[in-house]
């Protein structure tokens, strides 16, 4: 079977529903064809500020809600990316393979960065993507399910890998990213051309997973739509009807077409009840099943544990592999 492979960062109290329906959906279902590595990137989480006590139960938090949506620990390997070493060793290397200019050219850095002050942000948020490359290589994953936002970081992957093999010899798949198109970028609620983030303007966009789902339903209710009344998908056009009928769409499994003829002559009033709807039914059990893991902290950080020691058996071979390719001198 061939593998895939990806991360979600634990620095938030909840995953949002864009975490959801652009990557976490896909990880869940690619389970059952593919050998999967999910992992909890800690160390990513620490190239911005952060809590010591807050990052340690959000790394928890994460667990359970990767449990909870479905990802089966038998089945796939769910660890913590500090619990397994090679990703630090392997980043090293990688960091030595990338041009400073290439990795200046990272979107995702110079939004991050120009939002603390560019002097300010931190070295390691710059390395972020060498970082990201390590996780994808180690594991000699074939297909990385992510949202549309991780696009440029797969590339980089993706060059890097070409140039180590190129250079050293083979030693790395060449990844792919997999990306659902409809569902690749879920907007903000309240400026549907932004997408949904943690760090968005305003908290009313945003749909964090583990909210109380009146909440959610309410900020579901107060989507910013357009002054037209057609319900239909049009995302250039109708950026807030197109991002809930594609929430919808997803969480229901209603294709868009069928929606939008389930709505014909209907008012936007109903595409947002039934769309609230949809969520409540999805995130009520899930906040139970989040509770439930949660109450027993000590069998997450052994699920944590068995995964890594899963994780570091085939990352070593793989670090061993590129060690010994480099030139560095055998071990011990
Ligand atoms: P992170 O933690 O920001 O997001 C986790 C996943 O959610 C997707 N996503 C979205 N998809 C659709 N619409 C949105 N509004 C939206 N917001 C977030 C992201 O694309 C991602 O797939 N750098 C990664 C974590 C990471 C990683 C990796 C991923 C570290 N190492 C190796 C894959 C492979 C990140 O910060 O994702």
């Amino acid at each position: 079977r061939s593998r895939v492979l990806s991360g979600i960062q634990p620095t938030a109290d909840s995953f949002h529903l864009g975490n959801y329906l652009g990557a976490l959906k896909n990880w869940v279902e690619m389970q059952d064809d593919y050998d999967a590595f999910y992992f909890i990137p800690d160390m990513h989480a620490i190239t911005v500020q952060h809590d010591p006590v807050a990052l340690r139960a959000r790394t928890r938090n994460a667990a359970a809600q990767l449990l909870a949506v479905g990802i089966d620990a038998h089945r796939s390997t769910i660890f913590a990316q500090s619990q397994v070493p090679e990703h630090a060793q392997l980043a090293w290397v990688l960091m030595c393979l990338t041009g400073f200019g290439e990795a200046s050219r990272m979107t995702q850095f110079k939004d991050k960065s120009a939002k603390q002050g560019a002097e300010h942000a931190s070295v390691g948020l710059f390395t972020y993507p060498m970082l990201m490359a390590a996780d994808i290589l180690l594991y000699k994953a074939e297909y990385v399910p992510v949202g549309e936002d991780q696009r440029q970081h797969l590339e980089l992957t993706r060059d890097l890998a070409q140039r180590f093999n190129t250079r050293f010899g083979e030693a790395f798949v060449v990844p792919k990213p997999f990306i659902t198109k409809e569902s690749a970028k879920i907007y903000d609620l309240q400026d549907p051309r932004a997408k949904m983030s943690k760090s968005g303007p305003s908290p009313a966009g945003l749909i964090n997973l583990l909210d109380e789902p009146k909440v959610s339903a309410k900020k579901i209710r107060s989507a910013v739509t357009d002054a037209e009344r057609e319900i239909r998908y049009a995302p250039d056009e109708k950026p807030g009807v197109s991002n809930l009928l594609v929430i919808n769409s997803v969480l229901s499994g209603r294709s868009v077409a069928e929606l939008e003829q389930y709505f014909a002559g209907k008012g936007y009033g109903d595409l947002k009840v039934d769309t609230a709807e949809v969520l409540t039914e999805f995130v009520v059990p899930l906040r139970k099943r989040v509770d439930e893991y949660l109450d027993d902290p000590a069998e997450l950080d052994r699920a944590l544990d068995i995964g890594a020691q899963r994780a570091r058996s085939v990352a070593s071979d793989t670090l061993a592999a590129v060690y010994d390719k480099i030139g560095f001198l055998p071990p011990k």
